[in-house]
């Protein structure tokens, strides 16, 4: 592993003593206030990256704000090809970037890599966006008056991303924000910053050939200090956030109080509803993945699985052969499914969910256990869980491996059963009946922002709109219209008569 470190370290210009504040210059590393950041997969050192100090807050608002007085003047389809020479970039470094993201994060490789993809997916949807950014006209009820709305940018846009997605996340808001007109701050999790800063370096390579270093920066803190400074900073007029309810309450309200604009995407706790006429074995696989997947550490992880009470046991026979075939270890080994959870303290919540669960009545089908691995302490078995739906604990997020088993009557059951949880992330129904189908994603079936057939919750693509309702937050981004969120709507209407008619026949002479 030593090997792949120093290889990727190298193709990403990455060093042991990193600094992790860039406001169009790297801030100037102060050895006395690192943060250290260590790979899940062997619990070693792989860095120290410099905390960003007050001064180093301000300089990067400045610059970023200084910065958007040239970007927001530059013509969005040049933005766009600044955009696409980035994504060209990460094309051609895709491989060291998804190693640094099992390196960082423990993911496996192939979802290291993946996650890379969905960052040059959305670069290259941004790039055909920055031509793309249309407004309305309307025929004005006055003669000889043109009406019609147009979209601007809003300025520095302050960007909080979780560990999970180290790298999509902040390219989902920073990549369309970008082609509005917008120069973005970005804080990334004080668990990956090394992403973050291999990625701000690619990115502000690019931008810095054309004359705008300062559009991409960065802040990093080791703890929440900085994102609650930026929640209440009125120069941020968008605060685009990722991570758990609890931090997502506090930011919303924090920028609500100021009159700006949030964006929150939060957590989830997603249903899976096998009914009796579906392709079970389609179903099974889509269970593994959306719940072993990521070790569990997705938003759109499946938590929670509803299963008619014609196929249940037969469903569990299949998916727990299927969960037993899944190996555990080094995420960079081939054959390797699942590789370790971030932190002890992820660990702790695992074993303290199962606990709960078993308390409250669950009865543990599979798994459950912490591994005793030569690597480190932070592998787990996936656990799956026979539940019902009074147990409070399923209502709960907890981002590890579980899954929580509850059986259901009908359809309609299912429905109820699914959207009775403060969480409207992602959703997904296995039938073969096009009726079932029909209802689950009609107003009267998933109250969530995803809602899919025969698909399993997690692995969106891009180029839909993505996020979630209710403790999810509400924010809508990647795809789709998801561009308006970062720019806000004029209404303009011209006159090009010789009199002063009033709307809704009013005189006024
Ligand atoms: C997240 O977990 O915060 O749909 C994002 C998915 C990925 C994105 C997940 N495309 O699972």
């Amino acid at each position: 592993m030593q090997k792949l470190i120093e290889q990727t370290f190298k193709e990403l210009h990455i060093s042991e003593v990193e600094s992790g504040s860039y406001s169009g210059t790297w801030g100037i590393q102060n050895k006395a206030n690192t943060l250290k950041t260590y790979s899940p997969i062997n619990s070693v050192e792989l860095a120290q990256v410099g905390v960003s100090t007050i001064q180093d807050y301000e300089n990067i608002l400045k610059a970023s704000q200084d910065c958007f007085k040239l970007w927001s003047k530059y013509p969005s389809p040049k933005r766009g090809e600044i955009i696409r020479q980035i994504a060209h970039e990460i094309r051609r470094l895709k491989e060291p970037l998804g190693n640094l993201i099992s390196l960082e994060v423990g993911k496996i490789k192939s979802e290291g890599l993946g996650e890379i993809q969905e960052v040059i997916d959305i670069a290259d949807f941004a790039v055909g966006l920055s031509r793309q950014l249309y407004g309305k006209t309307m025929h004005s009820e006055r003669p000889n008056h043109r009406m019609y709305e147009q979209w601007h940018p809003l300025g520095s846009i302050g960007v909080i991303s979780a560990f999970n997605f180290p790298a999509a996340v902040w390219a989902w808001n920073a990549m369309i924000a970008a082609v509005c007109g917008n120069t973005v701050i970005w804080k990334p999790s004080e668990l990956t910053p090394l992403v973050a800063i291999a990625l701000t370096k690619i990115a502000s390579q690019v931008a810095s050939s054309h004359g705008f270093p300062a559009l991409f920066t960065l802040l990093t803190g080791d703890g929440p200090e900085i994102g609650i400074k930026l929640a209440a900073d009125t120069r941020l007029p968008l605060i685009s956030a990722t991570g758990s309810c609890h931090m997502g309450r506090s930011v919303g309200q924090s920028v609500a109080a100021r009159f700006g604009r949030s964006l929150l995407e939060l957590g989830g706790n997603n249903a899976l509803i096998v009914l009796e006429d579906a392709d079970l074995e389609l179903a099974t696989r889509a269970v593994a993945f959306g719940a072993v997947g990521t070790a569990g550490q997705r938003c759109t992880t499946t938590r929670r699985l509803l299963l008619h009470k014609n196929i249940r046991d037969k469903f569990l026979t299949k998916l727990i052969n299927s969960y037993s075939q899944i190996k555990i270890g080094n995420p960079l080994e081939s054959g390797i499914l699942m590789g370790p959870l971030i932190s002890m303290k992820s660990v702790d919540s695992y074993k303290n969910a199962i606990n709960t669960a078993k308390t409250q009545g669950g009865k543990i089908l599979f798994g459950g256990n912490v591994l005793e691995h030569k690597l480190s302490s932070l592998y787990v078995e996936p656990c799956i869980i026979l539940a019902n739906s009074k147990m409070e604990i399923v209502k709960e997020e907890t981002f590890a491996p579980i899954l929580y088993v509850l059986e259901i009557n009908s359809l309609d059951d299912a429905i109820n059963i699914q959207n009775s949880v403060p969480q409207g992330l992602s959703s997904s129904l296995f039938t073969t009946s096009i009726k079932s189908a029909e209802l689950f994603l009609s107003s009267r079936g998933s109250d969530c922002g995803i809602a899919n057939i025969n698909i399993g919750t997690s692995g969106a693509e891009i180029g839909g709109a993505f996020g979630g309702e209710k403790e999810t937050g509400g924010g809508i981004e990647a795809g789709s219209d998801s561009w308006k969120a970062y720019m806000r709507r004029q209404t303009n209407t011209i006159n090009w008569s010789d009199e002063l008619p009033l709307a809704q026949g009013i005189e006024f002479n």
